[in-house]
């Protein structure tokens, strides 16, 4: 089936797309980073053609300050509806927010914007599915409602029934493939304040930042007026299965995965560790990587050169003195140290290092999974800065979540030296055919590591 997914390199719509190219599907990936855009309509009709089923997993950005947030949602919705009936789509599924015809939201108007997306997807004629969502358990990391400073996290009072965006998408691929279209309605099998969740999120990371809660803006977002309504599927993972699917063996760690010999270069921590646990709650991994995630770390420093080298990104690299520090087959890690030129006027990592030294690794790993001849180009990122620290080297750790044909994703935290939480981040990933000069470097890539697969 072809699928297009519309917002197919953000939070939900990239685990969408990839859930989707793993299940066989073809899928058109639909962003402005595609040469998409809904809000004028530029490049729809054209992603849409021959597509069996369309997923809005989008959430519109206005293209400039004389837009809101309300009519770019107002906007696009329409320009779906419309793209999706000329192009002759037979389905469209809308990822929509659940309760928010509630009058408690009457004064909120993204909720009322959404309210008038499902009005027009349900005026289209088209065969359609509204998936309406409660919150996201990844709410607690980064959204408008959680503010991260360096001495407190402040948290709005939310009372929620949180819900993993992975399991999301699950639904949201079901629907669209499903025989018949219908609604649904979803939520995760625990209410929690918001503050709550957090402290509880903090507390498993060993972060001692005091947690602070503050007023919603509205007070149906508080008195419970957002948990499951009735017939809701509720979906697991609960509370304490997703702190630890965020916090296990995804998460930042100081300890390398496996500690590099003293004699490579860029290392010397010294002691070794076998391969790390699959915490609960991990994401499902790779249908089986094109190239396998270096196990030793003599392989990941002989792949690691290739790759500077080939892509052409020394200097980027050398500006960062990044440098491998740990592997394990499923993961890499890699070390940048605390040096003057990365350090902000507090002596603390710049944000600059610390989001280079998250690129570099993702697009590092997504290189190890791609088919050979293709970069991963970085599509989407997003990035929370958790906290800072003068304790060097950071250690950026990766994992793929997803590793599908048209879109790769990786997770990547970043740590100090003792272990504290940085950073959380997320790239997504488009594998495009390399230019002559990637080539020639994989090439090499692959002469210097004997035993890696073509
Ligand atoms: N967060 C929650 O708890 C929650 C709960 C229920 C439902 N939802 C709904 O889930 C949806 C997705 O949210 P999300 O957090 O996954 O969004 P997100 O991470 O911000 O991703 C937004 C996506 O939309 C694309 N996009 C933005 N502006 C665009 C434009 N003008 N034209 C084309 N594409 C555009 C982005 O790609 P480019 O930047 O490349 O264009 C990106 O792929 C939203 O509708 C939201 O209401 C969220």
């Amino acid at each position: 089936m072809r699928i297009a997914v519309v917002g197919g390199t953000g939070t939900a719509g990239s685990r969408v797309a990839a859930l989707a190219d793993e299940q066989g599907h073809d899928v058109v990936v639909m962003a402005r980073s595609a040469g998409v855009n809904l809000v004028t309509g530029e490049g729809l009709v054209e992603a849409l053609d021959g597509a069996d089923v369309a997923i809005d997993a989008s959430s519109p950005t206005p293209p400039d300050a004389s837009m809101s947030r309300f009519d770019a949602v107002v906007r696009s919705g329409r320009n779906l509806v419309e793209a999706c009936v000329e192009a002759e789509v037979r389905r469209l599924v809308l990822l929509s927010i659940a309760n928010i015809e509630k009058p408690d939201f009457d004064a909120f108007s993204y909720y009322v914007a959404k309210r008038d997306q499902e009005e027009a997807v349900r005026d289209s004629g088209l065969e359609v599915s509204v998936v309406r969502s409660a919150q996201w358990f990844e709410f607690a990391e980064h959204s408008s409602a959680v503010d991260y400073a360096e001495d407190r996290v402040t948290v709005q009072d939310w009372y929620v029934q949180p819900i993993a965006v992975a399991s999301v998408a699950e639904v949201l691929v079901r629907e669209a493939t499903r025989r018949r279209a219908r609604d649904a309605t979803i939520a995760g099998p625990e209410a929690v304040r918001l503050p709550e969740l957090v402290r509880r999120l903090l507390l498993a990371r060993h972060d001692p930042r005091p947690v602070v809660a503050v007023d919603a803006p509205l007070p149906g977002f508080a008195n419970g007026a957002l948990l499951a309504p009735a017939g809701a599927e509720i979906l697991g993972p609960g509370v304490a299965g997703w702190i630890a699917g965020r916090t296990g063996a995804g998460a930042p760690r100081a300890a390398p995965l496996r500690a590099a010999p003293s004699n490579l270069p860029g290392t010397g921590d010294g002691g070794t560790s076998g391969p790390l646990p699959e915490p609960p709650g991990t994401p499902a991994r790779a249908k089986g990587p094109r190239m396998p995630v270096p196990t030793s770390l003599e392989e990941f420093v002989i792949r690691w050169d290739a790759f500077r080298a080939g892509i052409g990104f020394e200097e980027i690299t050398d500006t960062l003195a990044i440098e491998p520090h740990a592997c394990d087959g499923a993961s890499l890690a890699m070390r940048m140290p605390l040096a003057a030129r990365l350090r902000q006027a507090g002596g603390m990592f710049a944000a600059t290092a610390l989001f280079g030294a998250a690129d570099v690794t993702g697009t590092f790993l997504a290189m190890q999974v791609v088919e050979p001849g293709h970069f991963p180009l970085a599509a989407q990122s997003s990035l929370n800065f958790i906290d800072n620290s003068r304790v060097g080297p950071a250690i950026a750790t990766a994992r793929i979540v997803r590793a599908g044909r048209t879109i790769v994703v990786a997770s990547v935290d970043v740590a100090d030296a003792g272990g504290k939480v940085l950073a959380t981040s997320t790239f997504t990933y488009v594998p495009m055919p390399s230019a002559g000069r990637d080539r020639e470097g994989e090439g090499r890539a692959q002469e210097a590591a004997p035993g890696t697969q073509a």
